[in-house]
């Protein structure tokens, strides 16, 4: 089929490319020129597994193209998915109004039947508002159809989530919407949930928002655990067998970030209480997450005693593994609040080194975790990066000022670091002091 996407973010280029993959042909339109003619050129302006080799493919065999002209999108593609960006307003409100942009853009290029499919993670009625838009602006006598088709791509699993989704989730509102989505997605072998538009759009963002409440959820009982010496991994892995909680975001830390969770959880919070419902449950949420951060400062400062003039070793800047994304990564909140304190930090992240040298002053970016650690008075766990898990623990205590991990990720076996001579400190692993 002919499918046209509007937004060459994370979502959209990931999208668009797998739709490539399964044989579709695929339009690209994004307003960042410079974005799309280094598309174009086949850089990607953002790191995910498996992604550039899509990418390239899908140029290379003509199934996918970029572009900056919205007028040949709609010519192309019988679907148009918009996936633009909505950021969270000061008040935690999502704007809209790249949504609304593209949507009257859209409708002034409308010359045939097109369905307009919204991809992006939009608040419950946005499908009715976009109806209301196309209403007042297309055509007469060109038809159309809107219909929502959520996303659930995880950063870092994206192509795989996009390929082998747990669910394939359709608001469409007309038989003709309905068949040719399912048409397009009969490759993908997945259960599919047919609905209306506002239960699509609700179903993600309570999907997001129940995630994120359950990684808070495991957060505060990580606290307890620090308080009574439980081990919140056990407890996190007796929780995880009961088949009605699942293993899956039970894993206590420094807590959620990047561009989806905090936003969701704040939009999901304002819509609700739009419509007079309050959510206090939510709101929780993202405090116990916002606190994590402050915990894990208070944590350092308590084990260095003071952090004015000490060197402080950060491994891991990314909000999460396998991805280069710095938005709202819990790293840059502790950095800035040690830096505050007087502390000297020293950082290495596998991929994320390029985004982060514009977001932080007064950082030294290392080259790896050996440079990290060098004359620290402490090495700090931000982001679970695999290449953490195994390293030269001796040839760190012989660089370190002081043998002190603080471990934010839970990724390391504290008995065994203690045997190497490390003071371990991690996020509810029943050291109540180390
Ligand atoms: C999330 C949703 O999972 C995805 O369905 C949606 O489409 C986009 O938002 P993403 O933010 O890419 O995906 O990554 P995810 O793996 O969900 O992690 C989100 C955050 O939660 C990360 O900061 C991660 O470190 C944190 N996390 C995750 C935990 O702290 N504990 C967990 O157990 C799991």
């Amino acid at each position: 089929m002919n499918i046209s996407l509007v937004g060459a973010g994370h979502v959209g280029l990931v999208t668009g490319a797998c739709f490539a993959d399964l044989g579709n042909q695929v339009v690209m339109v994004d307003h960042d020129t410079k974005k799309i003619a280094s598309l174009t050129q086949g850089r990607l302006p953002f790191y995910e597994p498996g992604l550039e080799e899509l990418v390239h493919r899908g140029v290379a065999e003509q199934r996918l193209r970029f572009t900056p002209s919205i007028r040949e999108a709609v010519e192309h593609g019988l679907l148009i998915f918009i996936c633009v960006g909505t950021p969270s307003r000061p008040n935690g409100e999502a704007d809209l109004s790249a949504v609304e942009r593209v949507c009257r853009d859209i409708a002034k290029h409308l010359r045939s039947y097109r369905l307009i499919v919204e991809k992006s993670t939009v608040p419950v009625e946005t499908g009715a508002w976009i109806k209301r838009t196309m209403r007042s602006l297309v055509r007469k006598g060109v038809s159309w159809d809107v219909a929502s088709n959520p996303e659930f791509l995880r950063e870092g699993s994206a192509i795989q989530d996009f390929l082998q989704p747990d669910r394939i989730v359709l608001g469409v509102e007309s038989p003709r919407a309905k068949q040719l989505l399912l048409e397009l997605y009969k490759p993908l072998k997945a259960p599919v949930v047919i609905t209306d538009i506002k239960s699509a759009e609700l179903i993600k963002h309570a999907s997001n928002s129940f995630l994120a409440m359950k990684i808070s959820y495991i957060n505060a009982i990580a606290q307890l655990c620090d308080r009574v010496g439980a081990d919140i991994l056990k407890v996190a892995e007796g929780m995880g067998l009961d088949q009605r909680i699942g293993r899956a975001f039970l894993d206590a830390g420094a807590g959620y970030g990047g561009s989806c969770f905090p936003k969701d959880v704040a939009a999901f919070v304002r819509i609700a209480e739009k419509h007079g419902v309050d959510f206090p449950l939510l709101k929780a949420a993202a405090l116990i997450n916002t606190a994590q951060r402050t915990l894990l400062v208070n944590r350092i400062t308590e084990h260095l005693r003071g952090v004015r003039n000490k060197v402080i070793g950060i491994l891991g800047l990314a909000y999460k593994p396998n991805t280069d994304d710095l938005r709202d990564a819990p790293s840059v909140d502790v950095i800035r609040t040690l830096q505050k304190h007087g502390a000297r930090i020293l950082a290495f992240d596998p991929k994320a080194m390029a985004q982060a040298n514009g977001l932080f002053t007064g950082v030294t970016f290392c080259r790896d975790v050996y440079e990290t650690a060098r004359g620290a008075d402490c090495l700090v766990i931000m982001t679970e990066w695999n290449e953490f898990k195994e390293l030269d623990f001796a040839r760190i205590k012989r660089s370190m000022r002081q043998p002190l991990i603080i471990d934010g990720r839970n990724i390391y076996d504290p008995v065994a670091l203690r045997r190497l001579g490390f003071r371990y400190v991690g996020i509810g692993r029943g050291d109540a002091g180390d």
